[in-house]
């Protein structure tokens, strides 16, 4: 076991649904802490950055499409095993396969519309973290 931080979004879909508080209470009670938290609007070049690795993918202009429609709000989540266990919380990326419970199955829409995004291993989370926090805003103590 090892402590990490592992980054997270709340999707425009959930934003709309004004389910960040049962959200973050998904986070909070399956042991994660809040280490930074912020609302924001995401700006195309942004997303298209944050999504490079989808770029050549058929839905990457749809993905970046709806991630910049409305605000959303962006976390660094810490705790034990957090890259892991934030995308246990998650579920699988298309909601009609996420387990029951989880942040995906009960606010998720779609595959492009699922509620939640999270890091897939600790370097993506780094990499994540740094494009939308400076260090003074992750406050994992
Ligand atoms: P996310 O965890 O944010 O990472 C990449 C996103 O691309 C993923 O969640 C989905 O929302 C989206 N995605 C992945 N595969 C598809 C697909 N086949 N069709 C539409 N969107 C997809």
């Amino acid at each position: 076991m090892s402590k990490e931080v592992t980054f997270s979004i709340i999707k425009p879909n959930a934003m709309k649904k004004n389910v960040i508080g049962k959200i973050v209470d998904k986070f909070e009670s399956n042991g994660l802490k809040i280490a930074g938290m912020k609302i924001m609007k995401i700006s195309k070049s942004k997303a298209e950055e944050f999504y490079a690795e989808h770029s050549a993918r058929p839905f990457f202009g749809e993905l970046v499409e709806f991630m910049t429609s409305s605000p959303v709000v962006v976390m660094a989540l810490a705790g034990e095993n957090a890259v892991l266990k934030n995308r246990e919380i998650m579920g699988a990326t298309d909601p009609s396969k996420a387990a029951e419970g989880t942040i995906r199955k009960v606010f998720g829409d779609s595959m492009g519309e699922n509620a939640v995004h999270g890091s897939d291993s600790i370097d993506s989370a780094k990499r994540e973290l740094a494009l939308f926090f400076e260090n003074n805003e992750i406050c994992n103590s």
